[in-house]
């Protein structure tokens, strides 16, 4: 790997937390996501599913981790992928039982091979089978995953027992974070922070968005990354406004704007972090105005985010400090915003279109419970912004804030964001 080694207490307490939300008599079976094909006789490199990651630190394709829970005993199986002689000449040495006990924290280690003949006895007693599936709520799936495969064919095999959904166990679970996944979420933003100390240093007019990209990922990997957590945003001038741009094909040209969205995975994990720059080095009057508006959102938003806050309140809140600020920018009037009141469609929408937070860790969009109050250990984005395409402006920021006992770190707050910082950095 890549990434230093974990310590497998992170994944043997993570399976202990499962399994105390397991009925007693119940089997639960998670699979690893698939090898996705690209075209002729290519894959796409392989991302491990993170339900599996979670529980076990495996990073290795088809690896099935099993949990038992009978008679208020549980039992933990691992089934990893063995090296053939074709394997070991063409991709190399995969996990040893051994290297699987020794990252998984699990004593019972087995071949991938032996899983369905092993499974008859396995299921001696059982009455709960527990499948996994992506429940994300703004997942959209049209490919069959291979949990999706074995839980069709666990429910041909095992008609008459009662199925469970893990997924909305380990949405509770995954959401509220460790000490040790804090510290590689921690780590994977200080990484992202070399990244933007990097951009300072090569922009400027005439550069190309994929030349931007091209010296952050430099910096990704060459810090024990795999690169970017989500495919980066370097959006110049009005891309900034396409709330998705991705293509990073156009110039960066002087007096404009660039919206960089990225940030790096580390050891599975993720971080995310916008920044605004201008390309020749100096904030323009009308974007300075426009920039700290944004960042006198973030800041009061930032604040919001405490144990006992309901996101959908605070995204009301955050909603009244944007519509303060595009009022005073005279984007909206105060006409705009009681009308809006009357037909439910907040004004502020107009420029503002998105969410202000989301969950943050193994996934970018991290799994959680959104109709429960947040909690200590959680780590959310804070993310607003302003988008103006009728004046190629569009400038959102974004830090990675984590939830404590008594309101909140920043977890990006050492990377620079106010206007004469980031001056002074791109103009040393
Ligand atoms: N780049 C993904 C996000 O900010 O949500
Ligand atoms: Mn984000
Ligand atoms: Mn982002």
């Amino acid at each position: 790997m890549r990434y230093r080694k974990i310590d497998n207490t992170l994944f043997k307490e993570n399976r202990f937390q499962f399994s105390k939300l397991l009925l007693n008599n119940s089997i639960a079976i998670f699979n690893s996501n698939d090898l996705m094909p690209k075209n002729a006789d290519q894959l796409m490199t392989f991302k491990q599913n993170s339900d599996t990651f979670y529980l076990s630190g495996i990073d290795q394709e088809e690896t099935i981790i099993v949990i038992i829970k009978k008679h208020a005993q549980v039992r933990e199986l691992v089934f990893v992928r063995e090296t053939s002689e074709t394997l070991k000449i063409w991709e190399g040495e995969k996990l040893s039982k051994e290297k699987a006990r020794e990252i998984s924290g699990s004593g019972s280690v087995f071949w991938n091979t032996d899983f369905k003949g092993m499974l008859p006895e396995l299921m001696i007693g059982i009455e709960n089978i527990y499948l996994n599936s992506n429940e994300h709520p703004r997942a959209n799936i049209v490919v069959e995953t291979r949990d999706a495969r074995f839980g069709k064919w666990m429910r041909s095999k095992y008609p008459k027992h009662v199925y469970k959904k893990s997924a909305k166990l380990l949405h509770a679970l995954r959401a509220v974070k460790k000490p040790e996944e804090i510290n590689l979420i921690q780590h994977a933003c200080s990484i992202t922070k070399g990244g933007v100390e990097r951009v300072c240093r090569h922009l400027k007019p005439g550069v190309f968005e994929y030349e931007i990209e091209a010296e952050i990922v430099h910096e990704f990997l060459t810090n024990n990354s795999r690169g970017f957590a989500y495919d980066p945003i370097i959006a110049s001038g009005g891309n900034a406004c396409i709330l998705h741009y991705d293509s990073n094909n156009d110039v960066c040209k002087d007096g404009d704007l660039v919206l960089m969205d990225f940030g790096a995975e580390y050891a599975n994990y993720t971080s995310d972090l916008t920044r605004c720059f201008p390309v020749n080095g100096r904030f323009s009057k009308r974007q300075k105005d426009v920039y700290n508006s944004v960042l006198r959102v973030m800041n009061s938003a930032k604040n919001l985010l405490r144990p006992g806050v309901l996101l959908h309140d605070y995204e009301k809140e955050v909603g009244l400090l944007m519509e303060k600020e595009l009022v005073d920018l005279k984007l909206i009037s105060v006409k705009d915003v009681a009308e809006s009141k009357s037909n439910g469609a907040p004004a502020y929408k107009k420029y503002y279109m998105h969410g202000t937070s989301h969950h943050l860790g193994l996934d970018v969009h991290d799994v959680s419970e959104p109709n429960k109050p947040l909690k200590e250990g959680m780590v959310l984005t804070c993310e607003p912004g302003i988008y103006i395409p009728e004046e190629n402006l569009g400038i959102r920021l974004e830090n990675d804030i984590l939830i404590t006992k008594s309101g909140n770190i920043d977890l990006m707050e050492n990377i620079p964001i106010a206007v004469e910082e980031i001056e002074d950095a791109l103009n040393i």
